[in-house]
């Protein structure tokens, strides 16, 4: 007996039935980041794996544990990219798009690859709609706040509002330095109560000790108190001014102190969207400013501030009403026989020249058959074509939904059926 192959784990087949509700959120994302001014952009699947390790970290969890590396013979080996903010830039700088635009607002929607323990929501090749500005005119809190709100508002096109928008900021990267030294300085003394991950944290990448979920972790964290003292004046300021805006633009947000990110490159605001209906794995976005990346990776002095939405995260939460039904068919096309069929044949192309979609079985079958396959197909007319209508040059149509039927010469039957499903279109 010959092998069968199944699915990778922690990948899933997207089918026909489930494509519409895919189509739905992707079409309502692109809608809304027009209005904001936004340009799709695509970049490979994989990348230099040294690009991955530069610019998220090479603590990160995301880079020590879950990049998938493609096999290779060179120094420099490839891995498929487990998010879209490093190949964005990546193309940023190779593109001069510095010198081209003061800022380029900038959105992608696909693939990424991490290799985690795959649960509900969490999955080794998921998706993404990305969203990144990059440029000298990036550095105002007002962009900070637009970002949030973008993300917000995409999320309630979809008819989600379970959700909450979790705010915090790092400060500059001097800024970002002081907080590290101070969680150093307060956690030493509780090392050993903290997890053996954390303990690994606390000298690799102490920020993530302030997420982690294990109890013992948050008693200890939550005995902190270092508030924002690690905070300049003028950080301080931007942050304000960040709150500000958004409150002018009627977000509701709440302030977390110990929303870190697992990714080096954020500086400044960071955020997270989570909705408790999504169990462990809650959050449906996340993001944040980026100042140094551009600059760290070779390019321009440029700023830069994005997010990205997880879109299976996205369906799981989202209600059951929103997601569509299968698109149905305009025409399905019956034949009673040879003749008929190859009169049917040659319709089918008729309606498709005119925009509507046709089909028919590809073989001569019994009428029930066919009318069975009709029903199926849920077209929203019947061509009937049998021996009476061929010699009187007519066709028999019936509207599925009415159950009314007509007949209708063959040579106008393409345009009055276009016209009929405009009415109802
Ligand atoms: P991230 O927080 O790693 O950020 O991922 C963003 C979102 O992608 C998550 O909130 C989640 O919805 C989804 N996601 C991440 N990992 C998985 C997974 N294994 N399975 C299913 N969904 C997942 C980034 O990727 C940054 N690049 C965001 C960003 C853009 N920051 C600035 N610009």
């Amino acid at each position: 007996m010959s092998k069968k192959f199944s699915l990778p784990r922690g990948t899933s087949d997207i089918l026909p039935f489930e494509m519409p509700s895919w189509q739905f959120i992707e079409s309502k994302a692109r809608d809304i980041l027009k209005f904001y001014n936004y340009k799709e952009f695509r970049t490979p699947v994989f990348e230099e794996t040294g690009l991955f390790k530069r610019s998220l970290g090479q603590t990160s969890d995301v880079v020590n544990k879950q990049l998938l590396e493609l096999a290779s013979d060179k120094e420099d080996t490839l891995s498929l990219r487990p998010e879209g903010t490093a190949a964005i830039v990546r193309s940023y700088i190779e593109n001069s798009l510095d010198r081209k635009e003061a800022i380029s607002k900038l959105f992608y929607i696909g693939p990424m690859f991490r290799g985690e323990r795959p649960q509900k929501g969490r999955l080794r090749q998921f998706h993404q709609i990305g969203v990144e500005a990059l440029g000298v005119a990036t550095s105002s809190p007002y962009l900070d706040s637009e970002v949030m709100a973008l993300s917000v508002n995409i999320l309630k096109s979809f008819g989600l509002n379970n959700f909450q928008l979790k705010i915090n900021t790092l400060g500059a990267p001097e800024d970002k330095e002081e907080f590290s030294k101070q969680l150093r300085s307060e956690l030493k003394s509780s090392v050993d109560e903290l997890c053996a991950d954390c303990q690994q944290r606390f000298e690799r990448n102490v920020f993530r000790i302030l997420d982690c979920k294990n109890r013992g972790c948050k008693r200890v964290v939550a005995g902190l108190s270092i508030g924002d003292s690690y905070l300049s004046a003028e950080s301080k300021v931007y942050y304000e001014d960040v709150k500000k805006a958004l409150r002018s633009l009627n977000v509701d947000f709440v302030e977390d102190s110990n929303l870190v990110r697992g990714l080096d490159y954020y500086t400044h605001t960071v955020f997270e969207i989570s909705d408790s209906s999504l169990g462990s794995q809650d959050a449906l976005g996340a993001g944040g400013r980026y100042n140094n990346l551009v600059s760290q990776l070779g390019g321009a002095e440029v700023d830069a501030v994005g997010f990205a939405l997880g879109m299976e995260r996205i369906l799981l939460a989202m209600p059951k009403e929103q997601i569509l039904a299968e698109d149905t068919l305009d025409i399905y096309i019956v034949n009673m026989d040879e003749q008929a069929f190859m009169e049917g044949f040659r319709l089918l192309n008729v309606f498709r020249g005119e925009s509507l979609s046709a089909d028919m079985s590809y073989k001569i079958s019994s009428m029930k058959s066919q009318m069975r396959a009709a029903n199926k197909s849920k077209a929203k007319y019947v061509v009937i074509l049998g021996e009476e209508e061929l010699k009187n040059g007519e066709a028999t149509v019936k509207n599925m939904a009415s159950s009314e039927q007509e007949r209708i010469p063959l040579q106008m039957v393409g345009k009055a059926l276009k016209e009929r499903l405009n009415s109802i279109n």
